[in-house]
């Protein structure tokens, strides 16, 4: 087993995030110090379970720990009241109190849904992220947003809740296709993009090797996206202010999904990857960045074979007043005033709260005409 530890400094909600190889055959050992009983309930879904429940389950019994679990549906229909319900009343069922531990063993779904469940069963729970996907990895997993969708939308039933550990096994990112492997890698790449120019120059080198199955690129990878992210989430816990950036890309992304039904057709981290090139181009137009840059970005998505333009999304998608309609839908809309995260350069990101509309629908215009 080797790993390395990034620190979440957030004073009493402080936690470590663990990055490594064997953190899930050893998880009995990483979590023990911070159980009062040798007992945890595990939430996952039925795929993950298939495939990593049997290693989980033998690693807390290396430690003397007991575990009771609960498999749900894989997907996005799983983040919802209905889901969120029978976690809650299994948990109770299985008499988990006040001071024991939930672990949340999948991807962002089950992340965002066993961390609410544990943010309100008995008024607070703590709990142990051990994402299974890139995405949760470099993102869901650290920084404590926990929830579920509505009818009304995604994720606007939630609470900050942190975790109190987080253990990022690389060595389960093997069992990703490589559909989900590269909607990840959609995330990270937009760390480069908003904070880290050498990192994205990393990437662009890197890139290829660590997709192709490189344990050690992709440690480097997931180590440096998470600490960007424990940066940011430590100056600013619960979006004030600069943790907006982390949303590069997503008001055009939010859209997309919107337009595409949530569908199979566009995957959150494809439409993140999307997204950020709009934002690219759309700094360029207003002069904020070179016009290289936007097709910097676009040459090394396209590289990595992952979709780039929303040329790239099959079916019919709406014009683009229909589309800025969708946009006006983020949560990062102030008093109907859109606000977008721009930016001056690769690396370079910040918030943009008056966005020109008509450059913005120019953007729009081309992108959605391009098909
Ligand atoms: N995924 C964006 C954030 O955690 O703030």
């Amino acid at each position: 087993m080797s790993f390395e530890t990034i620190h979440v400094p957030l004073g009493d909600r402080s936690y470590d995030v663990r990055v490594g190889q064997g953190l899930l055959a050893t998880a009995g050992a990483q979590i023990a110090p911070i159980l009062h009983r040798a007992r945890v309930a595990v939430l996952t879904d039925e795929t993950v379970a298939a495939r990593h429940l049997d290693t989980l389950e033998s690693g807390l019994d290396a430690a003397g720990i007991q575990m009771v679990s609960l498999a749900l549906p894989a997907g996005e229909a799983t983040k919802s009241w209905p889901a969120l319900e029978k976690s809650v009343e299994w948990l109770l069922s299985e008499r988990i109190e006040r001071q024991d531990v939930l672990v949340a063993l999948g991807g962002g779904v089950i992340g965002d849904l066993a961390g609410f469940a544990a943010a309100i069963l008995r008024r607070g729970v703590r709990f142990v992220q051990i994402p299974t996907s890139l995405l949760a990895q470099v993102d869901s997993s650290v920084g404590g947003k926990t929830g579920i969708n509505s009818p009304h939308g995604k994720n606007l039933v939630g609470a900050f809740h942190q975790p109190s550990l987080v253990l990022a096994d690389i060595g389960v990112l093997d069992t990703l296709a490589p559909r989900d492997f590269l909607a990840g890698y959609g995330e990270v790449v937009k760390y480069g993009l908003l904070g880290d120019a050498d990192f994205f120059q990393w990437l662009e080198t890197n890139g290829p090797a660590l997709a192709a199955g490189d344990r050690a690129l992709r440690s480097r990878a997931v180590c440096r996206s998470v600490e960007m992210k424990a940066d940011i989430v430590a100056r600013d816990e619960t979006e004030q202010g600069d943790r907006a950036l982390l949303n590069l890309g997503h008001t055009f992304c939010h859209a997309l999904e919107a337009a595409t039904g949530y569908s199979d057709r566009l995957l959150h981290g494809e439409g993140v990857a999307v997204g950020c090139a709009l934002a690219f181009e759309m700094s360029a137009r207003m002069g904020l960045c070179s016009q290289e840059d936007p097709s910097r970005v676009r040459v090394h998505l396209k590289s990595m074979g992952m979709k780039t333009d929303v040329a790239d999304i099959p079916g019919d998608l709406p014009g683009p007043e229909e589309f800025i309609a969708l946009m006006g839908q983020d949560k990062k809309v102030i008093d109907g005033q859109l606000r977008l995260i721009l930016a001056r350069g690769i690396g370079d990101a910040f918030v943009a709260d008056d966005v020109p509309g008509d450059i913005l629908k120019s953007v729009l215009q081309d992108a959605l005409s391009a098909r």
